[in-house]
């Protein structure tokens, strides 16, 4: 047996809810760390959504506590972090799934629009971890942070130019907690998703290769949360201030557009 070294921890899931419309990986990351043996606190603007997660685990034999609140408003993330204490008597572990992105090209994104999606993609991280590493300074007792950047922070985010740069700022501010904090024992890491899309559960295993992005397959919600998991794990003890790209080999794209074709006109012998 391998100890993920999460039973017992308290764990925070901003975003834990379910919308179908959307990939779940919320979902699946308050379900992975429930199932962990991690108390979870189902953080959700819905207040729907955050019961309905909070059932889930409770119904596997987990513990859980739904929590409604609006993470881009910071008297709400100390709410919430006020209630979590009250049940769990601290946090451990905290995750931050919140993110969505808009489509626009560059010269039609407006002032607001901009600050919306900053406060969207970015600020809220910033609030949800400054007050999940507060806590945990004050305990005295390390912790783990994590949050969902995306591959579009790291190349170009053609026509969502404001998401991506959010990104790249959660990217930031993974390595910049990590710094800061880790002489707490408080870990910072980030996962970045490829084009999980609206989800893909469904993706029959063992297809490889089915399109042009992704040299082995497009990332499934559950390779999200599993990432998720790992890097709230003792398995990532000394990993921080680290991308986790999942992206089915996306971002591995081949620049010189060589093929196994033209190889024997490329091939040279050594002198
Ligand atoms: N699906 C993809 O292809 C992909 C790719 C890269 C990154 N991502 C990232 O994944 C995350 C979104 O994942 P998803 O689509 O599974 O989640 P989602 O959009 O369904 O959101 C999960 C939950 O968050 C809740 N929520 C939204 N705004 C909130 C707020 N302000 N405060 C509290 N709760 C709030 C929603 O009600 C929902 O239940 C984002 O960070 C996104 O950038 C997704």
């Amino acid at each position: 047996m391998i100890d993920l070294g999460l039973e017992g921890k308290r764990a925070v899931v901003a975003g834990a809810g379910y919308n179908p419309v959307r990939a779940g990986h919320g979902r699946w990351s308050a379900q992975l760390l429930g199932a962990a043996g991690a108390s979870v606190a189902c953080v959700d603007i819905d207040e729907g959504r955050a019961k309905a997660i909070a059932a889930e685990i409770t119904e596997a034999g987990g513990q859980a506590l739904p929590i409604v609140a609006d993470v881009r408003e910071p008297d709400e993330v100390v709410r919430a972090f006020d209630l979590v204490t009250a049940e769990f008597g601290g946090v451990d572990v905290c995750v931050d799934i919140v993110g969505l992105a808009t489509w626009d090209g560059l010269l039609d994104i407006t002032p607001q629009a901009w600050d919306a999606q900053l406060r969207e993609n970015l600020t809220q991280v910033f609030y949800v971890w400054q007050e999940a590493a507060r806590r945990m300074v004050g305990q005295g007792s390390g912790g783990s942070l994590v949050a969902l950047a995306s591959i579009d922070g790291m190349v170009a985010a053609a026509f969502h130019g404001a998401y991506g740069a959010a990104k790249a700022g959660v990217i930031s501010l993974a390595k910049t907690f990590a710094h800061e904090f880790g002489r707490y024992g408080i870990r910072a890491n980030v996962v970045a998703p490829g084009n999980v899309g609206g989800g893909n559960m469904d993706q029959p295993p063992g297809e490889y290769a089915v399109n042009g992005i992704n040299p082995l397959a497009a990332p499934r919600t559950v390779d999200i949360a599993n990432s998720v998991l790992f890097l709230c794990s003792d398995l990532a003890a000394r990993t921080t201030g680290q991308v986790l790209v999942v992206d089915g080999g996306a971002t591995t794209a081949e620049l010189w557009g060589v093929t196994e074709e033209m190889l024997p006109g490329l091939r040279v012998a050594l002198p």
